[in-house]
């Protein structure tokens, strides 16, 4: 079978560590996949290892300088950077890491990494207290917070002598994650999926509004895994203070639910797939004022609240065969009985119930723990305490 792999285009980082002798077999690897391969390394990657051996194995010049020094000819890394469908950086130093995560671009690798437009998956390798130190990991976390894949290090024997975490993970494995990233890219190419987020906010006057604790970040997820798996996504989430990362993803910012509504309406005539993520405020105020109401004009205000609608009730009733929408249900009792209830009212395909009443789950928190139903009758699927990404990509494979 096929991998993944062919034909795509790997830039290859390199940094100078005692793992890159590994790289040899991972860029061997990468080239039996039928992956086209260009190496940048890092100025001390070449103390390490030998630029011919890694361009005998690519068939490509290996590329470390801003300049060739003899002709003068200049290396673009932006150049690299459109050309990569994918950046693996192994083994990735502490330094390496550092300027990556704040953007020092003194050599190719870096400057190459800065112009990506692709997904970059990251190998640390160095000595247990330098991966252990704050420094490192507070870089780690930066890193995986601008969306880079970070493939953690195994714990083993280092070249210190000493053992612990640190060791870079082994090539065959590092290929098996690149691999399923892209074999999962392929399940979602060509589809088009719409997703609500976040909370709505229905203004009461221009400094007050009714609206609800959701973050956004069940959302988000979703996004950012349909994204990976190569769907155009669209979102239209809430007020929310989070950020997308995929190139593949549109944002289309709202703040009340009639304005969701609206815009769902827009984006789902040539949708596939809808899911319904956002904390939509059941009702909003009948008559909004146009100045602050003040504390002397009246002793007591009385909002008088009209419903909104409802956006996923709507997009289940105007669905054509082929389009699916799911829903969302965040309850707090008689959960399973809510859950098939709304399933089947708002004409979804699949629910995710998730509870308010768990500490890590549900509104804000960076978990969730889920039962999934779908309308065809099988029976639920129950994920447990997972990360919201981890969720994210059960729902995902659900789906599929
Ligand atoms: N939903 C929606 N528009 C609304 C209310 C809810 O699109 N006005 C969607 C949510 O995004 C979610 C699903 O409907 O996917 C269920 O939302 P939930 O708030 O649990 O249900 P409600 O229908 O609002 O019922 P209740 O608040 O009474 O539980």
């Amino acid at each position: 079978m096929n991998s993944p792999l062919a034909g795509r285009h790997i830039v290859l980082g390199i940094c100078g560590g005692i793992a890159a002798y590994k790289s040899v077999t991972l860029l061997r690897l990468f080239v039996k996949a039928g992956a086209e391969v260009q190496v940048v390394i890092t100025p001390a990657g070449k103390e390490f290892i030998t630029p011919v051996t890694l361009s005998a194995l690519s068939r490509k010049p290996v590329v470390s300088e801003f300049f060739t020094a003899n002709t003068g000819e200049w290396h673009s890394h932006v150049d690299l950077g459109l050309w990569a469908d994918c950046m693996v950086i192994a083994p990735a130093t502490a330094s390496t890491l550092g300027k990556m995560a704040h953007g020092i671009a003194d050599n190719m690798l870096v400057t190459t990494y800065l112009s990506a437009k692709s997904p970059v998956f990251i190998a640390p390798a160095m000595d247990l207290d330098m991966m252990a130190h704050p420094s490192t990991q507070s870089n780690l976390d930066l890193l995986r917070g601008f969306g880079n894949h970070i493939i953690e290090p195994e714990n083993g024997f280092l070249a210190s002598g000493l053992v612990g975490k640190g060791r870079m993970e082994e090539p065959e494995n590092i290929l098996k994650v690149v691999e399923s990233y892209f074999a999962k890219r392929q399940t979602l190419s060509g589809k088009k999926v719409l997703i609500t987020a976040g909370p709505t906010y229905e203004r009461i006057d221009p400094v007050r509004f009714i609206g609800n604790f959701s973050s956004g970040k069940m959302g988000f997820a979703l996004a950012e895994e349909c994204a990976t798996r190569g769907a155009d996504v669209t979102v239209v989430c809430g007020p929310v203070s989070l950020s997308l990362h995929h190139p593949n993803i549109t944002r289309i910012d709202v703040e009340s639910a009639s304005e969701m509504l609206e815009a769902c309406r827009r984006e789902f005539d040539d949708t596939d797939i809808a899911i319904m993520c956002a904390a939509v405020a059941d009702y909003a105020p009948a008559e909004k004022s146009d100045s602050k109401i003040k504390r002397e004009q009246c002793e007591l205000p009385v909002i008088r609240l009209v419903k909104n609608p409802d956006i996923a009730a709507t997009l289940g009733r105007v669905k054509r065969v082929g389009q699916r929408v799911v829903g969302f249900a965040l309850e707090t009792d008689n959960e399973i009985e809510n859950a098939r209830e709304k399933l089947v009212r708002k004409n979804l395909d699949m629910i995710v119930l998730n509870t308010a009443n768990g500490k890590d789950t549900g509104f804000g928190t960076d978990t969730n723990s889920v039962t999934i139903f779908k309308a065809d009758g099988t029976a639920p699927i129950v994920t447990g305490l997972k990360s919201k990404a981890d969720i994210a990509a059960d729902i995902v494979d659900v789906l599929i």
